[in-house]
């Protein structure tokens, strides 16, 4: 049967359950949506257009899939996601959310019950602790972390590694590690480049700190043979951070990236980051 859109809600999915929508506090009790909820909606929306065909994708190819929101937050995106393609499909596909904030995973819980999303769990663990928790199957098709913060974007691309995702899609926190290590070696770099220049002053290092993690993201990913799209979120108005970062596995030949990888490191003085970036 077609979907359609409820003529009095134009801007939701065809599909979309307003009993989940009113659960999740984007439509209000009595059914309205204020300018918040409506940008919200919009945001994952549009997040939903990239990762829908990579769903259907996996689909074809073997039929029930799994999927893992790291840092899943109140799970907007794992809902809505289960809402609009899981819950059609009826069969064993499986959504985990991932979150570190007990009474978050709580509530997911309590949510996905009582809407009958039985597809869909939830774990009260770090990204880092779910990667050996048996509570996770050994392989996982798509993983997904949005605004996950700091390292736990690199913690869930550990993850996708481990469990050979076949898709990874990453909207990426401010991560300050990589920053705090520029930082710290900025006096030894000072004599050697010109380019040091990029990240001398204390808000470049932060700014060249944070698009640098970004670059090396997707040099280790294409080191592990994936093809990486790096994309605009457009719509996340909210945000600065706004970059898309879509990473499937195609095999790819893997030399040259860890070589640049290697060689980005060494140029920028993070030598001592290698084990962050270079993964088993
Ligand atoms: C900015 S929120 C984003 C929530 C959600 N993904 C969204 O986009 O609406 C980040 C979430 O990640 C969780 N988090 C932070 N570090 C984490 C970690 N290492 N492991 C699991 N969850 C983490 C936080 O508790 C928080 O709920």
């Amino acid at each position: 049967m077609k979907k359609t859109t409820p003529p009095e809600y134009p801007e939701i999915r065809a599909g979309q359950s307003i009993e989940l929508l009113k659960a999740l506090h984007i439509l209000t009790r009595d059914g309205k949506m204020n300018q918040d909820s409506r940008r919200k909606l919009k945001q994952v929306y549009h997040l939903y257009q990239f990762i829908e065909p990579l769903l259907e994708e996996v689909r074809k190819e073997k039929g029930a899939f799994t999927l893992v929101d790291h840092g899943a937050g109140k799970s907007y995106l794992g809902f809505i996601l289960y809402d609009l393609f899981f819950k059609a499909v009826k069969d064993a596909s499986h959504i985990y959310g991932i979150e570190t904030r007990e009474e978050l995973v709580t509530h997911s819980r309590e949510l996905a019950q009582q809407l009958g999303f039985g597809g869909m769990s939830f774990e009260n663990l770090s990204v880092a602790e779910s990667t050996v928790s048996d509570k996770l199957p050994a392989q996982i098709d798509v993983v997904t972390a949005l605004h996950a913060c700091n390292t736990a974007t690199d913690d869930a691309i550990h993850f996708a590694l481990k469990k050979q995702a076949k898709h990874i899609v990453l909207v990426p926190c401010c991560q300050a590690e990589v920053a705090a290590v520029l930082r710290k070696n900025k006096g030894k770099q000072l004599g050697k480049d010109a380019l040091i220049e990029l990240w001398r002053h204390p808000i470049h290092t932060r700014e060249f700190g944070s698009h640098l993690t970004n670059v090396l993201r997707c040099l280790q990913l294409e080191a592990h043979g994936y093809q990486v799209t790096v994309t605009e979120l457009v719509g996340w108005e909210h945000s600065m951070k706004n970059e898309l970062i879509i990473a499937s596995y195609k095999n790819l030949p893997r030399k040259r990236a860890a070589e640049r990888l290697a060689e980005v490191l060494s140029s920028v003085g993070l030598e001592e980051m290698r084990g962050r970036f270079f993964t088993e």
